[in-house]
């Protein structure tokens, strides 16, 4: 979808020909003698418009107007969520209009996040799925110009915000196609297709390579299934080469049954989204493609099925990871870690300043913050602090667990140096302190996106969470430099 930034008036923006002219307004706004000023009022007085978010009227080629539709719609007091809900909904309203080209019209200057939920809401609401389909329908708006008062003053929010959803759509739509169309081999085409910008650099890693590297942990989950894993590693250099990078790791199960241990039927197809980590590495590096910023970053993607066949892991079997320690594997559908702590090991080659996995990595994640906040869990105070802060700019919310050292008990094993799994008391926690044993080299962060990657039921799909978390904490780094 493309986004176009303009900082004409109402007056305006009512002759700008298009399909449709959504107008945010809110109480607060000045009486003004422009035509759609006149309108508001006039609509509010008789009671046809109510100044609540979500709540809008539309109205069918008004007088004096170019726009083949207005929507008038309430942003309420202005929040985040206030301007969400309002671009939802009006943007959902005209999508049944066969609506081609949007006018989204901010009456007062917004706050830069305003302008940014804005933009992810109307991308979001306009989100169409095609690429399994035959007669697809497609997506209908096509281009949306976004109307600002006050100036140039937002055009960097701007550039940021439309970045970023180029980035959450190039993440949704990887993590939605079903895993016989997002094997680990078409996810390192689609890291290659990514090289193909300035600045972005990808190398794949195959069973042969993967072996000579001593990544016994990752094999293990990957022997039970016939297509072949890959270790994607991209390179994004904005930044001289003496700079330390930024490692990203994704976890990228393209399916889990569980393995050996196998998961119920119900729901089992959900586990195609058990890469949504390695596509939010993905989009990072599509939304870096666009903003240019002068860091260095590294991704990681260690990619692999984790199905049963006859050579599949056992429970009890003992694995040597990268590191040397030994892991026994007492569950084979607590593979999330194990493919992620031979990334880990294999990310201290790049002496990076930090290093933060992203991974659906627990059910115990939901159970403890639903769909709302991610688990960040991380021993280092200003990385933590310093992901919370990005995650509530972006309005892509995270939540500090705990890293007690106590919470490694239950990972004690008399047949190998560490167990796989804990008990069920606390399993977001024991996941995260497994994968701490092998972050001893560098400054590390971990985010369980397990309830926010994607949504269940009638709208299910992916959510492209956490890419403006991610790409929010980067480009902090670009301006802190
Ligand atoms: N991919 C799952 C985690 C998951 C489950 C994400 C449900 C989203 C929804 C992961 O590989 C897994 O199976 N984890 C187990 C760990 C357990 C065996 C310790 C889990 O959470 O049940
Ligand atoms: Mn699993
Ligand atoms: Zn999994």
């Amino acid at each position: 979808m493309n986004f176009e930034f303009k900082t004409f008036d109402l007056a305006a923006a009512a002759r700008e020909k298009c399909d449709a002219l959504i107008v945010l307004f809110s109480a607060v706004m000045k009486a003004e003698t422009d035509s759609i000023s006149a309108l508001t009022s006039s609509a509010m007085k008789a009671g046809d418009l109510v100044d609540k978010p979500g709540k809008f009227l539309m109205t069918y080629r008004p007088s004096g107007m170019s726009a083949t539709h207005l929507v008038m719609a309430s942003i309420g007091e202005g929040s985040l969520k206030d301007v969400r809900q309002a671009v939802s909904a009006a943007i959902s309203a005209v999508k049944g209009k066969a609506a081609k080209k949007i006018c989204l019209c901010f009456v007062t200057q917004p706050h830069e996040n305003a302008l940014a939920s804005a933009i992810m809401a109307a991308a979001d609401a306009s989100y169409v799925y095609v690429a399994t389909k035959t007669k697809p329908e497609g997506r209908q708006i096509q281009r949306v110009l976004i109307n600002v008062p006050g100036g140039l003053k937002l055009k960097p929010s701007f550039d940021h915000a439309v970045a970023s959803v180029a980035g959450v759509e190039f993440a949704k739509e990887w993590a939605n196609r079903p895993a016989n169309y997002a094997t680990p081999t078409h996810l390192a085409g689609a890291a290659k297709a990514l090289a193909k910008f300035p600045g972005i650099k990808c190398e794949v890693l195959g069973p042969k390579e993967v072996a000579s590297l001593g990544m016994g942990s990752f094999m293990a989950v990957s022997q039970g299934s016939d297509e072949p894993l890959r270790f994607i590693v991209l390179h994004y250099n904005g930044a001289p080469k003496t700079q330390a990078p930024t490692v990203l790791i994704g976890k990228g199960i393209t399916f889990d049954s569980g393995g050996i241990s196998i998961k119920p039927a119900g729901e089992m197809d959900e586990m195609k989204f058990d890469m949504c980590g390695a596509a939010s590495v993905l989009g990072v590096f599509r939304s870096l493609a666009e903003l240019k910023p002068s860091i260095n970053v590294v991704g990681l993607i260690p990619s692999c099925e984790n199905l049963i066949n006859g050579s599949a892991v056992k429970p009890g079997d003992v694995v040597t990871s990268m590191s040397g320690q030994t892991i026994e594997i007492l569950n084979t559908d607590a593979e999330g870690r194990l493919v992620l702590c031979d990334a880990l090991t294999y990310a201290e080659r790049f002496k990076p300043r930090a290093v933060i996995d992203i991974a659906t990595l627990t059910g115990a994640c939901v159970v403890a913050l639903g769909a709302v906040r991610s688990g960040l869990f991380s021993p280092d105070d200003s990385l933590a602090s310093a992901l919370l802060s990005a995650g509530e700019y972006s309005s892509d919310l995270c939540w500090r667990m705990p890293l007690d050292e106590d919470y490694s008990e239950s990972l004690k094993t008399n047949f190998a140096d560490v167990a796989n799994v804990g008990g069920r008391a606390g399993g977001a926690v024991t996941a995260a302190k497994f994968l701490q044993r092998f972050t001893a080299k560098f400054t590390w962060a971990h985010l369980d996106i397990a309830g926010s990657a994607w949504k269940s039921g009638a709208n299910k799909g992916a959510t492209g969470r956490p890419v403006p978390l991610l790409l929010a904490y980067l480009m902090t780094l670009a301006k802190s430099k």
